[in-house]
């Protein structure tokens, strides 16, 4: 199975993430890293461990930066709930985050696996930042960086910026030019990675954890349950385990800082106009159908 490690910021969508980045057998998820996003640091760590608990996975978690690397913290509660997963009540547990922050433990994960070991973000880029700044020598034992993030078209927090760029655009910026192998699955594949509303519906019956994500999606506002709700962060682990249902394209991607308006946005130079050498292979496009059908067997697979 091939080994990796998941930051994420649940979210919705984040635990549908991490139940396929659980339960996909060719995967071995190594560490959860938790950041400041959709909701507080606080929150995302205890909604990832609410998570972990469900699901009886000890898998090691811990807990990152609770504000972007320059900027104060902008929250998606309006999308996923004050919590930052709405809908479900989780039993108590006694589960903790380790004392390491999640760079440190990110780097001492690296470092203990014999094989270079791939990353992925479904939350803004913070802590990727922070490990890259304090440990430089991280770039030869990653293996690859697959996240969620940015566009090559619109936004959907600002015009032209989507929400994990946006929230820490400094961090994003510092992970574009660090060298790592990029595979960028933002919204121009992510919009279109719905389940449709009659496999919602049908999650509620398949097993304890489609009943779970069910009653989140309640609470979910990206789509609608009667039309399809967009699995963003979902995307990023389809990658892993079935690159073939994407389109990619090397390209230059920086992302804007400075911009009064477009901070956040990621410019995907599609066409060369820069003349800078590619530093990130942007999906572009999603063979939706098997996306879905790839789902609907991996969340099968949950108890
Ligand atoms: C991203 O923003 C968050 O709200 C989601 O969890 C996802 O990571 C989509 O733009
Ligand atoms: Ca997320």
């Amino acid at each position: 199975p091939l080994p990796f490690i998941l930051d994420t910021d649940p979210g919705i969508d984040d635990a549908v993430a991490l139940a396929a980045a659980i339960f996909s057998p060719e995967l071995e998820l190594r560490l959860v890293t938790t950041v400041a996003g959709n909701v507080s640091v606080e929150k995302t760590t205890r909604n990832a461990l609410q998570l972990l608990h469900f699901w009886q996975q000890d898998v090691p978690l811990a807990q990152g930066a609770a504000t972007p690397l320059v900027r104060p913290l902008r929250d998606a509660a309006y999308v996923h709930g004050e919590s930052g997963m709405e809908g479900y009540h989780f039993v108590a547990h006694d589960r903790l985050a380790l004392e390491a922050p999640a760079f440190q433990a990110i780097y001492d994960c690296l470092t203990a696996s014999e094989e270079p070991v791939t990353l992925v973000t479904i939350g803004p880029l913070t802590n990727i930042a922070l490990l890259l700044t304090h440990y430089p020598d991280c770039i030869s034992k990653i293996k690859r960086l697959v996240m969620m993030g940015g566009s090559a078209g619109r936004g959907n927090f600002t015009p032209n910026a989507e929400f994990n760029i946006a929230i820490d655009p400094e961090a994003a910026a510092r992970v574009f030019r660090s060298g790592l192998e990029i595979v960028m699955c933002g919204l121009d594949v992510t919009n279109r990675a719905q389940l449709t509303p009659a496999y919602l519906a049908a999650l509620a019956t398949l097993n304890r954890t489609g009943a779970m994500l069910h009653a989140l999606f309640s609470h979910y506002r990206s789509g609608s349950m009667a039309t399809g709700l967009r699995m963003h962060d979902l995307c990023a682990i389809a990658f892993l385990v079935k690159p073939e249902l994407f389109t990619l394209k090397s390209c230059f991607v920086a992302v804007e800082t400075q911009g009064e308006y477009t901070a956040g946005t990621t410019v995907v130079d599609l066409d060369g106009r820069l003349d800078q050498p590619a530093n990130a292979q942007v999906a572009l496009d999603i063979d939706v159908p098997a996306f879905q059908a790839w789902v609907a067997q991996t969340l099968a697979l949950a108890p």
